[in-house]
């Protein structure tokens, strides 16, 4: 039996992956990634956030690589990851109704300006004002209509908004806009109070939120950055903000992360910053998707959720 290797935050939780993945699949032989007892010519399959240069490749007889989350940007960035394997991306329901959920609190907060009131509740300020837009009243664009964009576009419609989106193909949703392609972005900006980036980070998708983009939106839109940091050009973002152009930014992802203590974006009074917690399924949903789609593997039968090194994601 291949071993499965395991590297997905700190090792004092092992023991409660292990739990997981003995409920998911008690026949699984499951490890933390360092244990020293496992010889890399038994690892068969790995589970791994951010796995240490080299690695993968260190391990002979490895069949499939999981990511521990939807991105794999992490994985991919490591120019000796096997590309001749499966690299399986993190997906499952959990993980989309926790997107959804972070997002409709962020359309939310960017209605309401929640942000101001924290900072008047911090200077003991009675910042009274009218509510200009309820939700029905505004329309939120989601860039990326996968597992994510989708399921944040489903929740945010049944709070009231108005909902359109737009991916790399054309797609025919029930319910919702879209567009697709650059050529129809502009278009699709166009009529986005709130824009929501749920992308993956590819070539194509570096840097899409920058100045031409802001000037692109309404006057006094807002952002919701939760897919990855490379996506939004920060110094264009504070740019808007200060001039008008943008209203107010939830931004979960970063160029750099931990964000640098000194960065601007920390004390700027329109912008919500959050520490990468957007949507972190729980153990259990991670553990029963991995020892699922093993089995599958086991089966001869198709994975789903894979990465296609030719799209980028
Ligand atoms: P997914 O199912 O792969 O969906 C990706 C979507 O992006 C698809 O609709 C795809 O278009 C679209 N897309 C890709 N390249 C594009 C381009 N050049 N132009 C326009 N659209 C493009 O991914 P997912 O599971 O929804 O996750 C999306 C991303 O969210 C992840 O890659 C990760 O970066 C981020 N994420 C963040 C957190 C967090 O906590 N902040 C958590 C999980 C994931 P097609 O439909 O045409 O293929
Ligand atoms: C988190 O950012 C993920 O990619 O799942």
């Amino acid at each position: 039996m291949m071993k499965v290797l395991i590297k997905s935050g700190p090792e004092e939780n092992f023991p409660l992956w292990a739990e997981c993945f003995k409920k998911a699949d008690p026949s699984l032989d499951v490890h933390f990634w360092s244990d020293k007892s496992v010889d890399p010519a038994d690892v068969g399959y790995v589970m791994v956030w951010e796995p240490p240069q080299g690695w993968l490749a260190s391990l002979p007889n490895l069949e499939v690589v999981f990511s521990s989350g939807a991105g794999v940007d992490h994985i991919t960035k490591d120019p000796s990851w096997p590309e001749a394997l499966p690299l399986v991306r993190m997906g499952g329901a959990d993980m989309a109704q926790r997107m959804g959920e972070f997002v409709v609190w962020s359309a939310l907060s960017l209605l309401r300006d929640t942000r101001d009131f924290a900072l008047g509740q911090a200077a003991h300020e009675w910042r009274y004002k009218e509510v200009e837009h309820s939700a029905p009243q505004r329309t939120v664009g989601i860039m990326g209509l996968g597992n994510l964009g989708v399921g944040s576009a489903r929740m945010l419609s049944a709070v009231g908004f108005n909902v359109r989106g737009w991916s790399r193909t054309a797609k025919d949703i029930e319910d919702l806009e879209t567009f697709a392609g650059p050529a129809e972005f502009e278009a699709f900006l166009s009529g986005a109070d709130i824009v929501v980036c749920l992308l993956p980070a590819t070539a194509e998708t570096k840097g899409l939120l920058d100045a031409t983009a802001f000037a692109a939106m309404p006057r006094g839109a807002g952002i919701i950055s939760v897919g990855r940091g490379q996506h939004l050009v920060e110094s264009d973002l504070i740019a808007a903000l200060d001039n008008g152009g943008l209203s107010g930014a939830v931004l979960d992802v970063f160029d750099k992360e931990p964000l640098a203590g000194d960065s601007p974006l920390w004390d700027h009074p329109r912008i919500i910053v959050t520490p990468h917690i957007a949507s972190t399924p729980s153990r259990q949903e991670k553990a029963d998707f991995v020892a699922a789609s093993i089995e599958r593997h086991k089966n001869g039968q198709a994975l789903s959720n894979v990465f296609e090194a030719g799209r980028g994601y």
